[in-house]
Order: C-alpha cells, then sequence, then structure tokens
C-alpha cells in the first residue's frame, strides 16, 4: 500500500523519515528494551528527549533569552482560555483581532470568562478571505494584543505581524515551523501539535519568562503558565510520545537545514498549486492573493456537486482529505512542512484533468 498523498489539515501528514525512526525504535527505544511511551517521564532516556525538544525548537526559531517553550495539554482551543485567565488581570482590557474562524473562537472563550476585550478589526465573515490590514487602533495600555497568524479553515495568512507596545500573542497552530520568524515580536506563541509538529497530544506554547510571570496564584498549577515554566512541564505526567514526536519533527527539520529552506519549498509547493487555480477559470481561489496561505490552499469548483465529485475522484487516486472544513465547504489541500512536493504535482495534474473532462 502507497502512502497516501494525505491534504488533511490535521492531524496531518507526519515526515516518512519520522515515522521510519518511531517505527524502529517503538519496541526498543536507545536499548532500554521499551518504547518511549512505557518509561517513566523522569528517567534519564525520556528526558533527553524532552530537553531535545525544547532545544531543537529553540534553535530552529533563534529564540532569544527571556523565552521558555513549555510543553502544555489541552489543544491550542485550551489555550483560548488559559491566556485571558493568565494574563488579562482584573480591570484590564485585551485587544483581539478577528480573521476567521479560531480567532472567533479565540475572543469567544475570553468574552465567556467575562473579560473586557476589544476587538480590533474582524473580517471573518469577508468573501475573499483575508486577514486585517495593520491599520488598528489598539487600547492604550492593553494587557495583551492576540492574533491568529495563519486562518486553517478559509486559508487566509498574515504576513506582517502588527506593531504594538502590548504583548503580542499568537495562535499559530497552523504555520509554525514553515517560516523563519523574528520571535522578539511576540510575547507569546503557541500552537496545537497536529499539523506541522507532531501527533496530536500536546500544546507548544513559547512564553516571555516576565508575562509568564503575571500568571495569579489562585488558579490551578496545571492551567499556570508560571507553574509549567518552574518545573518544566513535568510537574505532572507530559505527554510523552507527542513531546518525542516533537524532538524527532524537530530534529528532521535541522537536518533539512533549517527553516528558510523549509520556507523556500513551502512557498515553491503552494505557488505552484495557487497558480494551477489562477491558470483556469473552473476553479477559483477563496483567499484574497495577498493573504494566501501556504499551508492551507482553499479554492472552489463551479457548484457543490463538481466539488463532491472532485474530492471522490481524488481520493480514488489515493489524494485523500480535499474536502473543504464542513463550516464553509470547498475544497482545501492542506500542504504543510511534511506533505511531499511530488503530491503537489500529482494534484495539479488531476486538476487539470478533472478540468477537462467537466469544465
Ligand atoms: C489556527 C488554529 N487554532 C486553534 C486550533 C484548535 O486546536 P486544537 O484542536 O488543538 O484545540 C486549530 C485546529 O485546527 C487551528 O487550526
Amino acid at each position: 500500500m502507497a502512502r497516501a498523498y494525505n491534504f488533511s489539515a490535521g492531524p496531518a501528514i507526519l515526515p516518512e523519515e519520522v515515522l521510519k525512526t518511531a517505527q524502529a525504535e517503538l519496541l526498543d527505544f536507545n536499548g532500554t528494551g521499551m518504547s518511549i511511551m512505557e518509561m517513566s517521564h523522569r528517567g534519564k532516556d525520556y528526558s533527553a528527549i524532552h530537553q531535545e525538544a525544547k532545544e531543537n525548537i529553540k534553535k530552529l526559531l533563534n529564540i532569544p533569552d527571556g523565552y521558555s517553550v513549555l510543553f502544555m495539554t489541552g489543544g491550542a482551543s485550551t489555550q483560548f482560555s488559559l491566556i485571558p485567565m493568565n494574563l488579562l488581570a482584573e480591570g484590564e482590557t485585551a485587544d483581539y483581532i478577528t480573521a476567521g474562524a479560531w480567532s472567533t473562537k479565540a475572543i469567544k472563550a475570553a468574552k465567556k470568562l467575562g473579560c473586557n476585550v476589544n476587538e480590533l478589526a474582524n473580517t471573518a465573515k469577508d468573501i475573499p478571505t483575508r486577514v486585517p490590514g495593520n491599520d488598528l487602533e489598539f487600547t492604550p495600555g492593553a494587557a495583551y494584543v492576540h492574533i491568529c497568524s495563519n486562518e486553517t479553515i478559509s486559508g487566509a495568512q498574515v504576513k506582517e505581524f502588527p506593531k504594538t507596545d502590548a504583548p503580542l500573542i499568537a495562535d499559530m497552530s497552523s504555520d509554525i515551523l514553515s517560516r523563519p520568524l523574528d520571535v522578539s515580536q511576540f510575547s507569546m506563541i503557541y500552537a496545537g501539535s497536529q499539523k506541522n509538529l507532531a501527533p496530536a497530544g500536546v500544546t507548544l506554547v513559547i512564553i516571555k519568562d516576565e508575562l509568564a510571570a503575571k500568571s495569579p496564584d489562585t488558579l490551578p498549577d496545571l492551567m499556570r503558565y508560571q507553574h509549567i515554566l518552574e518545573n518544566d512541564s513535568l510537574s505532572n505526567t507530559a505527554p510523552t510520545f507527542p513531546i518525542y514526536m516533537i524532538a524527532l519533527v524537530t530534529r528532521w527539520l535541522l537536518e533539512k537545514g533549517g527553516l528558510e529552506g523549509m520556507q523556500k519549498q513551502n512557498d515553491e509547493k503552494a505557488a505552484k498549486l495557487y497558480a494551477a487555480i489562477d491558470a483556469s477559470d473552473f476553479y477559483k481561489g477563496t483567499a484574497v492573493p495577498e493573504y494566501r496561505s501556504p499551508m492551507n490552499v482553499t479554492f472552489r469548483l463551479p457548484t457543490e456537486e463538481l466539488e463532491a465529485q472532485f474530492v471522490a475522484e481524488a481520493a480514488a487516486k489515493n489524494m485523500t482529505s480535499l474536502k473543504g472544513h464542513r463550516s464553509v465547504g470547498g475544497i482545501r489541500a492542506s500542504i504543510y512542512n511534511a506533505f511531499p512536493p511530488a503530491g503537489v504535482d500529482a494534484l495539479i495534474d488531476f486538476m487539470k484533468e478533472f478540468e477537462q473532462n467537466n469544465g
């Protein structure tokens, strides 16, 4: 059975080399006679992996001193609530930039907690889809500004981040480690693991130590950034297998030359696919060209019936999970770091053939 060209938005494709390493180490990790899943999270073999995962992320993103890398659970969605719980004190206001379904969920979670939030811009319902520009009026003295760097459902990405005096917090769940980043622009970055990092089960948080120190003592320990930071994300049993997979995926990225090379490959894959969409009247991209995501390429066909037929025929050719998110329909090709360039070529060939037969 050939591996599928898996266009899933998440859990998403993982690098084949990484899966082979994990497979080879499954029964006997490092001569221990057991898998990494079966050993103590406090033992020396797992500890080395835990530190490697953190160090690789620091290296890849060139993270300056004064930040910590944390591993938490509950997915990026839990962060939507933990951010205001930890970082928004009574009487303070937080600014939110809403650009799609995920940033809508983030501001909703803060409102649910009764927090003071100021929505600086909202492009969530715009068609074609886009993210707001940077003509934003920040709240003076805001506790933080929240933004989603890549809206996975609409396929729109922030290309340049707003400059603000307040701490900038970014949900990078669907484009983390896909491009080099000046981390010093941000006070916190977070991402669920299931797209560019690992299987589902761990949430990466990169946070400025001085921001984590704001976490109130009254919160339960496992919901406090400062507690997680002080305990090196090991105060309770860590999700050891997904963290191990982060170590392997980040090792793979380093071996491939880091994020510059990865960005080049991602941009080449995306440019080819968008060019194929633009070259035809049959396919229509859903995102404004200047904000097109290189991770989630979204487009429409003339009718929903043709879209359903397209998804089914592609699946029969081993190109899977091309159906757009249930809330918006259409087609979505998620082509994360691990998605092979040959799979993009195969999709483009199929698109041409499908248009010839049905256009
Ligand atoms: C941008 C973005 N933020 C947040 C989430 C939610 O992540 P999780 O399912 O880990 O809670 C997703 C999930 O797909 C996402 O794409």
